[in-house]
């Protein structure tokens, strides 16, 4: 008999085969008992009625507990309510092992139990459809920058230097050198731009931060295109239409996570480039509009000023040309004023904040010198970095995506922390 897994099921319609599942929640009466089986590809009901199957077999179906492991033998039949569309009628189960006393039952939770749990909570209905869209996500990602001609490269993650400031460091030991965990690839995607002329990474980044928000993890992934013979505004067009993508491609692939996650999806349909932009000078008048009157010119954005703009839009926004004095070293200053830069953060709707920081790079030596001088950074760290602007240099632009904050948007899940696996979050190494 042919095992398959329940994703495959509406290719096997009238076939009798054999599924390894576990048991996520269950209905009995007497003369009938609704198994919801999960196997990691989907979820599927085993209907398994007494008239028809062995006696034993009926008795082991009532008892079976949540999350037992077992092979199910069945036919698979339509199922016009679910929305996945076919069942199963149980014809035999062979427990493969009992589990015993499953913390996580249908019931509600607190956040820190779930979290202490997150081992199991990931089994979870829910946890499930986050996790498939982050993987559709991923997937996506590749997809656009391949056919956009771009080449993945692999920046260190052990570093000697540090591109998003100093403050946020994990730092450790190179031997007998310092060294920190990445906080972002972004130097060494500049040079790698300059060997391969467009790229991306996608890798693990480390910040230090000593923020408890629905936005912030310690460990997140990030996706970091960089582009030689790319300005300013040509950047921005490669984000709306790398963002527009992933999330169109989400609601084609995943139809059935997010109608579990009770996604609105007609907040993510119209997601199609261009997004709107607005320049920070302008999004400070519209604050103060607003009633934000505590905020001024040369402050950076908290979390109500951007979902407060965010608000204004239905699509994600550009806010541009940030003041240079609360940005990296490395922004490319704007050609006819001194005081901002050539940059635009990406805030998405809904309130999920920032999802993308970009800019076009200083490709003058002179001027990335006194810079970074200005920043009191160590010029011998930053050397290799130097001399790129030294070996054909030439304008340059590239941006960073977190993953898990884009996550969490598409899939509406209330924190940053249900879009990553294992979160890495103040206070919480485990599991
Ligand atoms: O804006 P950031 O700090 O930009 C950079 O690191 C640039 N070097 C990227 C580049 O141009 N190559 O971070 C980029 C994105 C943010 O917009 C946000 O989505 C995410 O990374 N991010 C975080 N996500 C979760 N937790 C945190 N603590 C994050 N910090 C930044
Ligand atoms: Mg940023």
């Amino acid at each position: 008999m042919k095992k398959i897994m329940i994703h495959e099921m509406p290719k096997h319609l009238g076939e009798t085969v054999k599924l390894g599942a576990w048991l996520a929640n269950k209905r009995s009466s007497g003369k009938i008992a609704f198994l919801q089986l999960r196997d990691g590809s989907g979820f599927v009901q085993g209907v398994v009625v007494k008239a028809d199957v062995a006696e034993e077999i009926f008795t082991k179906a009532k008892s079976l507990t949540q999350e037992t492991s077992m092979y199910v033998v069945g036919e698979v039949t339509k199922d016009e309510r679910s929305s996945f569309g076919f069942e199963l009628q149980v014809k035999d189960i062979e427990v493969i092992h009992e589990a015993v006393d499953f913390p996580i039952t249908p019931k509600e939770h607190g956040t820190e139990f779930l979290m202490d749990n997150r081992h199991l909570w990931l089994r979870s209905r829910k946890q499930h459809a986050i996790m498939k869209i982050r993987n559709e996500v991923i997937r996506a990602t590749y997809e656009f920058f391949n056919e956009n001609g771009f080449a993945k490269v692999d920046p260190p993650i052990l570093t000697g230097s540090a591109p998003e400031g100093t403050s946020e460091l994990f730092q450790t030991k190179y031997f007998d050198e310092d060294a920190y965990l990445s906080q972002s690839g972004q130097l060494y995607m500049e040079a790698a731009a300059m060997a391969l002329g467009k790229v991306f990474s996608f890798g693990p980044t480390f910040r230090a931060e000593k923020s408890k928000t629905r936005r912030h993890l310690i460990e997140f992934w990030m996706i970091e295109p960089e582009m030689a013979f790319t300005e300013f505004e040509e950047n921005l067009e490669v984000q709306e239409q790398y963002v527009s993508y992933v999330v169109q491609s989400v609601l084609k692939n995943c139809k059935l996570e997010l109608e579990r996650l009770d996604r609105d999806v007609t907040k993510l349909e119209h997601i199609q480039a261009p997004f709107p932009r607005i320049s920070y000078d302008d999004a400070i008048t519209f604050l103060h509009e607003k009633g934000f009157e505590d905020i001024q010119w040369g402050d950076d954005f908290g979390a109500p000023h951007e979902t407060a703009i965010a608000e204004h839009y239905d699509k994600p926004v550009f806010i541009t040309h940030y003041p240079i004095g609360i940005k990296p070293f490395y922004m490319q200053p704007h050609p006819e004023r001194d005081d901002v830069v050539l940059c635009a953060d990406l805030i998405a709707p809904e309130g999920y904040g920032e999802i993308i920081g970009g800019s076009e790079r200083i490709h003058d030596y002179d001027l990335l010198k006194q810079r970074l001088s200005e920043h009191e950074l160590d010029e011998k760290a930053y050397a290799w970095y130097l001399e790129l602007r030294k070996q054909g240099s030439v304008p340059h632009s590239g941006f960073g995506l977190g993953l898990e904050r884009t996550v969490a948007w598409i899939s509406g899940a209330e924190h940053v922390r249900e879009a990553i696996p294992f979160p890495r979050l103040l206070n919480r190494l485990y599991p």
